[in-house]
């Protein structure tokens, strides 16, 4: 599957240009799209990238590739990430590693973002990975409770949340921007559209990881090659 992510990330290569200011995304397919762009960037290319998460910003200085602090750009002109789930309306699932606050900020900001992942991320409907949702610690078991409803009326089939734990067992997993995740197991989220609008009325909800309508081309890698799938919105 490392072949299948890697060719993803070689086949994104292609869209970046010299002088961009890049969104780097977080994940592994994310990670090998900045070592080979740190190889480019050996070889004379000139880019800064803004960092979606602390271990991208790591990955990034370890593969020597430039960055600079979001609030110093004026224009991010293009953000290559990966994601757990994609729709054929390139609706989005992230969050599996924790960063989609960090990733829709970025992403939204970005003139073009462009998903790469490998072809089993593909889905006919959203929702058999559980939906990350980010959420402030203050008040999160009744803020739970709120999103499972929200999960509920908007059609999902499930709902049932668990809070993200360390791996460590340590206790809960916390985020780069302080929060907690609440993990949704939805298995099917008929109507991506209201389940987002619902979650976002919720006070307790910092972000939740349904991206909808922000990129326009998914890279899919498979073992020996990857495929460019471009979605024309009017
Ligand atoms: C992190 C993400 C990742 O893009 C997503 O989890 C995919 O990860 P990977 O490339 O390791 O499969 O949303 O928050």
């Amino acid at each position: 599957m490392t072949r299948a992510k890697e060719n993803a990330a070689l086949a994104a290569l292609d869209f970046v240009e010299d002088g961009m200011t890049l969104g780097l995304g977080s994940g592994s397919t994310a990670e090998l799209f900045i070592e080979h762009l740190g190889e480019r960037v050996a070889g004379g290319l000139k880019v800064q990238g803004v960092p979606t998460s602390e271990a991208t910003a790591a990955c990034a200085r370890e593969n020597g590739v430039p960055l600079i602090d979001i609030d110093r750009v004026s224009k991010i002109h293009l953000t290559i990430d990966g994601a757990d789930e994609v729709d054929p309306m390139f609706t989005l699932i992230k969050g599996g590693g924790a960063c989609l606050l960090r990733e829709k900020i970025v992403a939204f900001a970005s003139e073009r973002m462009i998903v790469i992942v490998d072809d089993r991320k593909l889905v006919e409907q959203l929702g058999k990975f559980p939906l990350p949702v980010e959420v402030d610690p203050f008040g999160v078991a009744l803020t739970a409770e709120q999103i499972y409803d929200a999960l509920q009326r908007s059609g999902c089939k499930n709902g049932q949340t668990v809070l993200r734990q360390n791996a460590d067992g340590t206790g809960p997993l916390i985020t780069d921007g302080g929060h907690y995740i609440v993990d949704c197991k939805c298995e099917i989220i008929p109507a991506p559209g209201e389940t987002a609008h619902m979650l976002e009325r919720i006070p307790g909800v910092m972000e939740h990881g349904l991206f909808i309508d922000l990129s326009g081309i998914v890279i899919v890698g498979e073992e020996d090659h990857a495929r460019v799938m471009e979605l024309k919105r009017e």
